[in-house]
């Protein structure tokens, strides 16, 4: 594969914020490593230099796909960084099955998603062990991308903002002493996973507002001006310009959209 130089693709901050934007593909359980060498290729021939002045664009495939795309990635000096999906909170030991920070710290892994709520719903992740997870990431010298979000009876109930304060502040006191403002935070309500229901985009930024005023009382009025905070839940290439319009919200956490180069292209070009 031809190589593009990286020159002229680094991300530029949002003016009206100094945030750095960040979207995110979230592949889920989906695309085996040949698979997903295919699908970065095909995305990476699409992106034009001002999409990533843009935006960060991080690829969050299984773990069995990291090293493939690691080394596509590095080889043709691709401007695209590399996520996983989870971790365990130890670094190493007897624990069959689980993936240490550390190993994902050798391959060049940037970012980690933590507590998504299919995690957090399927396999019973608290937000204690949420917490040590982060704690862990940020030891790993990575960055802790940490969803948060209600249910829709909580919702109903006007109990998001308790639920978001819950999580941020649960996340941010077990991390004191690590720089949380560098945590990313995507604030997804589970209602609009997957449902093609989004969240409006005031909704979003108001959650956001919570995030980082939660964060900030958790950690004694520090200020978390320079925290990014995202949104996910059924973004598509039509609803992706609403979201990034909105100053409080740094960027996209994609699912579904994300799988496709084509559609993943289209969120990211249609700002
Ligand atoms: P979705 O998923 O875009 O398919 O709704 C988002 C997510 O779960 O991160």
């Amino acid at each position: 594969m031809s190589s593009k130089a990286s020159k002229g693709q680094t991300p530029q901050p949002n003016p009206l914020n100094n945030r750095t934007r960040l979207i995110a593909a979230n592949w889920k359980m989906n695309h085996n490593h040949l698979e997903g060498i295919q699908a970065v290729q095909k995305l990476y021939y699409h992106l034009k230099d001002s999409d990533y002045r843009f935006a960060e664009i991080a690829i969050f495939p299984p773990f069995t796909d990291l090293r493939s795309l690691q080394l596509l990635i590095e080889s043709d000096r691709m401007s695209l960084v590399l996520g996983a999906q989870n971790c365990y909170f130890e670094t190493s030991g007897a624990f069959t099955g689980e993936i240490s920070p550390l190993m994902l710290a050798k391959l060049n892994v940037k970012y980690v998603i933590l507590g998504h709520s299919e995690r957090r719903t399927i396999f019973m992740e608290t937000d204690e062990v949420v917490a040590k997870k982060v704690k862990a990431v940020f030891d790993a010298q990575m960055i802790p991308l940490l969803c948060v979000g209600e249910t829709l009876q909580q919702r109903e109930a006007r109990d998001t903002g308790d639920v978001l304060r819950r999580q941020v502040k649960s996340v941010a006191e077990a991390c004191s002493n690590h720089s949380v403002s560098s945590l990313v935070i995507a604030y997804e309500p589970i209602w609009a996973i997957g449902t093609g229901v989004a969240a409006s985009p005031e909704d979003a930024g108001s959650a956001a507002e919570i995030i980082r005023t939660a964060a900030s009382e958790a950690l004694g009025g520090a200020d978390m001006g320079a925290m990014r905070v995202l949104y996910g839940g059924s973004i598509n290439g039509s609803n992706a310009k609403d979201f990034l319009a909105e100053s409080r919200i740094d960027g996209l956490l994609v699912g579904g959209a994300s799988l496709e180069a084509d559609s993943l292209v289209r969120v990211i070009q249609s700002s």
